[in-house]
């Protein structure tokens, strides 16, 4: 085995790097809204960005003290919504409400509950095909979905929700017309970073197993 270079030994003085102690590590991921019901029959909103696909499945990280954590539970058809950018205020107004009354101590200072998220979020529901909770109109691409596992994370902080996809709903206009594919020229994520949001940047290139290339890109 060969010895460690100088220069990745800790404490080295070319380490280009400084260590720090960041209180949260939302490193830039896109802004979901879950659409799930409630005990009453009722909806619940919440902005998630702990989100992700594996394949047909969306794995959702949620705060198990808050509403939508307990609908999934208990009802676990959810509609998994996707904004765009210039719906960053809908979603920030979602923010500081919870579904769960009373609310729970342990969420922040100025959270309160709000039983009609859509009217306090300035969005209104459309008609899901699949499940009970609506999509929410405006959302460029939606997910009707149902969570078959939801489970404690380690910390038992989380739950770790997964929900397998049935249906997804584009806007035309995202869509490589006449297929199946979204335009990713056409589509943009708003980004939760580091509690700021963000639309995304011009693009930079594309992976090799892009079914959408061929746009303009110089040949990598
Ligand atoms: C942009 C954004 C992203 C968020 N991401 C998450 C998240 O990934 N997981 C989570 O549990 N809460 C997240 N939150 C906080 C929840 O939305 C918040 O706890 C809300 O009160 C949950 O509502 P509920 O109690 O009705 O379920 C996020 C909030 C915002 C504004």
């Amino acid at each position: 085995m060969n010895p460690a270079p100088s220069s990745t030994l800790p404490g080295d003085a070319a380490d280009s790097h400084v260590e720090i102690e960041p209180s949260i590590l939302y490193f830039g991921t896109p802004v979901v809204l879950l659409t799930t019901e409630n005990p009453d029959g009722s909806f619940n909103l919440a902005p998630i960005s702990s989100a992700w696909a594996l394949d047909r499945t969306v794995v959702l990280g949620i705060g198990q003290e808050g509403q939508t954590a307990r609908n999934l539970a208990d009802r676990p058809d959810v509609v998994i919504n996707l904004p765009g950018p210039s719906q960053w205020r809908e979603v920030e107004r979602l923010s500081p409400l919870t579904g769960r009354n009373p609310v729970p101590p342990t969420k922040p200072d100025g959270c309160r509950f709000e039983p009609d998220k859509f009217a306090a979020a300035g969005l209104t529901g459309e008609p899901s095909h699949l499940v009970r909770p609506p999509r929410v109109a405006g959302c460029p691409i939606q997910l009707e979905a149902r969570a078959e596992r939801v489970r404690l994370d380690l910390s038992g902080e989380f739950v770790i929700a997964e929900a397998v996809v049935r249906k997804v709903h584009a806007e035309p206009g995202i869509v490589v017309p006449g297929t199946d594919y979204v335009d990713p020229a056409a589509w943009s994520p708003l980004i939760y970073n580091f509690r700021h949001y963000f639309g995304l940047g011009p693009e930079l290139g594309h992976s090799y197993r892009s079914q959408t290339a061929g746009s303009g890109l110089p040949a990598a």
